[in-house]
């Protein structure tokens, strides 16, 4: 029926109303009266658009859709989209950080209720859920992903597509609450050299299939309704202009029926890539690649017609691309009523409402890591008296905490950690003061300029020293200012920015214990903290219900339980480094050390914290590892087992993990890959047995001639604390 339909419309348009369907700008429209006098007021007023992104306010939108049905002859709804990365106006951890939390329901239901507020107010279309695998914290925009694991970025892929979809399809995207996500950015774009944003990628096929494909074949198993292009070049050709990935992986292989839409100017990128000649050139790339709908490039608005009419492009491409984009608009029910997502009502109902809050608290709880607690310094507990020195940047902070694409989310409405703190020790023995000690440095974003960066000076390092001596504890809450990660924001030294550690130095003279509470959006180099400081929460950007998520867990109301999905490095000569490496002719043996291995003279391998790892209040302990056999038949499966009890005195949850490693493979395999997780919780004393069923569809590989198969032979695995876990060790073979 939805094909007919588009075929209805199709039929009437002429070719530059498909043309302008493939066109898309940003909010840069006047809001009242006349059209702005504008590039983009100009196709308006020529209904030559087809979507706009990141235009807020129901008032403003539906102005803007009236200003185009006026101006469209056929009156083709306008396609309203934005970046709602982690929450519209109740704002989430960012979405690494929620990552921690290893908690996929959690993560769809926050997806969930950012599509709710967003569809509430006007917004159909999300450009999220970032999918991309990131290895390396110098880039930035690892803050958008799930981290470094492919099993884990897959799962956390699925879930988020379900959440900002709230529906099994795409072709499914009816109701109101409904609205089309964007499995972004393909492909690649995590494995920037050197960790500069935008900066071109080379892989080969195998680490592509491998590592960074699969959540996007995941998002399209999801139903995933759109795809976004990435700004990289990948092995050569931007990704934009990349008709191996659109047509051969994407439509071909996946059979995605949905639509493609740019990277903001990715098309004009192309020119400066040295891909092509100019804009027309790029534009002719980018539809042969089969791009659908051209970001801010202008490029199709502006050289399609002249394309088709000089014979490089046919009207059948167009018609291609515009029919996807028509389908969606059909879908989405802009056809029959084009204001249906601007529902005064319902914004009014969802957005912020007290449930959203509430989760959005619990988000921030669970997505805290616990890093560090020698002597049990925390958590500080409301009936112990204390003295409590607040020092650093980040305890009145307020405008960072919701960290970066917080497009919507007010920063003004965020709890601060210290408004957290004074509601929960209010009228308790904790006694706190403040000073700050020192500032955030910023950075001058529109230059990037070393020498424009405000290097915060010691006039506060004084007060905080006499502060913290007159204390019993020192809780010292430091991070990146928000802009410090993001796009465009990657960083060559991922250290505290700043003096910071140089006042943590002038703090640990005083001999006191110090609490080191982060707030940050990428892996940190912590190797001076974790040997200086007794306690390191690294509490991300935690959203709105920052000071309050952080309190809970200083104060022991919540027991921390995340566990990190991206490794820290002791340096930043370690990077790329990650847990699934491959093992090298020359291993290194940190327990038997000998010369000629593959090592540095400098530094160990090991990272400062491994993938998987987060501590609790309570302690667990893993033991009688079994598995019900150790063949496991080609078609059958196995069970692997263990008990976990909390031996500590108070409840907590754990993130149980399951890694496998290949022995030996018709290419090299990783020392190990997860492969399984389950969050328990168990109260003081419990034990719980934990079960994983092995089956050969977890074993499989692409082989040497890329065939994705499970090759027989042995098979090493762990049930673990962290990748770094090795205690629970079994074995098996796979037979046939
Ligand atoms: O969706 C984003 C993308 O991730 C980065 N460039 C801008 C787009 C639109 O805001």
């Amino acid at each position: 029926v939805i094909e007919r339909k588009v075929d209805s419309v199709l039929n009437l348009m002429t070719l530059e109303e498909k043309i302008g369907q493939m066109n898309q700008y940003s909010g840069n429209f006047a809001t009242t009266g006349e059209v702005a006098d504008t590039k983009s007021g100009e196709y308006l007023k020529k209904g030559m658009i087809g979507s706009t992104f990141n235009v807020f306010g129901a008032d403003h939108l539906r102005m803007l859709q009236e200003q185009n049905l006026k101006h469209s002859r056929l009156k083709i709804p306008m396609l309203f989209a934005a970046d709602v990365i982690h929450g519209l106006e109740t704002t989430f951890p960012i979405p690494l950080a929620e990552a921690c939390s290893w908690d996929l329901e959690l993560m769809e239901k926050s997806a969930r209720i950012a599509a709710e507020e967003a569809t509430a107010s006007g917004v159909a279309w999300n450009f999220a859920p970032m999918i991309d695998i990131g290895r390396d914290p110098r880039w930035g925009r690892v803050m958008e992903g799930a981290g470094e694991d492919v099993y884990l970025g897959t799962q956390v892929a699925r879930a988020r597509v379900r959440g900002f979809q709230g529906i099994e399809d795409y072709t499914d995207l009816s109701k109101p609450n409904t609205m089309m996500a964007c499995a972004k950015h393909f492909v690649g774009y995590g494995a920037a050299q050197a960790g500069r944003d935008y900066h071109s990628v080379d892989m080969s096929d195998r680490m592509l299939h491998e590592t960074y494909l699969p959540p996007f074949k995941a998002a399209v198993e999801e139903g995933v309704a759109s795809f976004m292009t990435a700004f990289n070049t990948l092995n050569g050709v931007p990704c934009t202009g990349n008709k191996y990935l659109f047509k051969e992986i994407l439509r071909d292989r996946w059979n995605f029926g949905g639509m493609v839409v740019t990277d903001y100017t990715a098309i004009m990128e192309m020119v400066a890539h040295a891909f092509a000649k100019d804009l027309k050139h790029a534009a002719d790339l980018a539809i042969d690649a089969g791009i659908d709908m051209d970001m801010i490039s202008e490029a199709f608005v502006t050289h399609l017609k002249e394309l088709v009419e000089e014979g490089d492009v046919s009207e059948e491409q167009i018609d291609v691309a515009v029919s996807r984009i028509l389908e969606m608009k059909f879908l989405l029910g802009l056809f029959d009523d084009p204001f249906r997502y601007f529902d005064a009502e319902r914004q009014q109902k969802v957005v912020m409402n007290p449930e959203h809050l509430k989760i959005a608290r619990e988000a921030a709880q669970r997505s805290i890591v616990l890093l560090k607690n020698e002597g049990n310094v925390l958590p500080l507990t409301k009936n112990e008296s204390k003295r409590v020195a607040l020092i650093g940047p980040f305890v009145k902070e307020r405008e960072s905490l919701n960290g970066e694409w917080a497009i919507k989310g007010d920063r003004n409405k965020s709890v601060t950690l210290l408004e957290g703190l004074e509601a929960k020790y209010d009228g308790s023995r904790v006694k706190f003061t403040y000073a700050q000690g020192t500032t955030l440095p910023l950075i001058d974003r529109s230059t990037q300029k070393v020498s424009v960066r405000e290097v915060p000076d010691r006039s506060g390092f004084g007060e905080a020293v006499n502060v913290a001596r007159n204390s019993d504890v020192i809780l010292v809450a430091m991070g990146e200012d928000y802009h410090w990660s993001g796009e465009a924001a990657s960083r060559t030294d991922i250290t505290l920015p700043g003096n910071q550690r140089e006042l943590l130095k002038e703090l640990k003279k005083t001999g006191k214990p110090i609490v080191l509470v982060l707030f940050n959006g990428r892996p940190l180099d912590l190797s001076w903290e974790e040997e200086n400081v007794d306690a390191i929460v690294e509490a991300w950007y935690p959203g709105m219900m920052s000071g309050h998520a952080v309190s809970d867990v200083l104060s022991g109301d919540y027991n921390p339980s995340a566990k990190l999905v991206m490794t820290f490095p002791r340096n930043v000569g370690q990077i790329p480094v990650f847990y699934n490496m491959k093992n090298t002719g020359r291993p290194f043996d940190a327990e038997h050390p000998a010369d000629y291995r593959s090592s540095y003279i400098d530094s160990p391998n090991s990272p400062l914290y491994p993938f998987g790892y987060g501590l609790s209040y309570t302690t667990f302990k893993y033991a009688n590892a079994k598995i019900s056999s150790d063949k496991l038949q080609v078609g059958g499966s196995l069970t692997a087992s263990v008990e976990v009890t909390n031996t500590g005195d108070v409840s907590g949850e754990e993130v149980v993990q399951l890694y496998l490693r290949d022995r030996v493979g018709s290419v090299v395999r990783p020392v190990k890959e997860l492969k399984g997780f389950k969050k328990i919780h168990l109260k003081a004393g419990e034990t719980k047995m934990v079960e994983f069923s092995i089956d050969e569809e977890m074993l499989k590989m692409y082989n040497i001639d890329m065939e994705w198969v499970a090759e027989p032979g042995e098979f090493d695995l762990w049930i673990a604390t962290s990748s770094a876990d090795e205690a629970n060790h079994l074995e098996f073979s796979l037979v046939e």
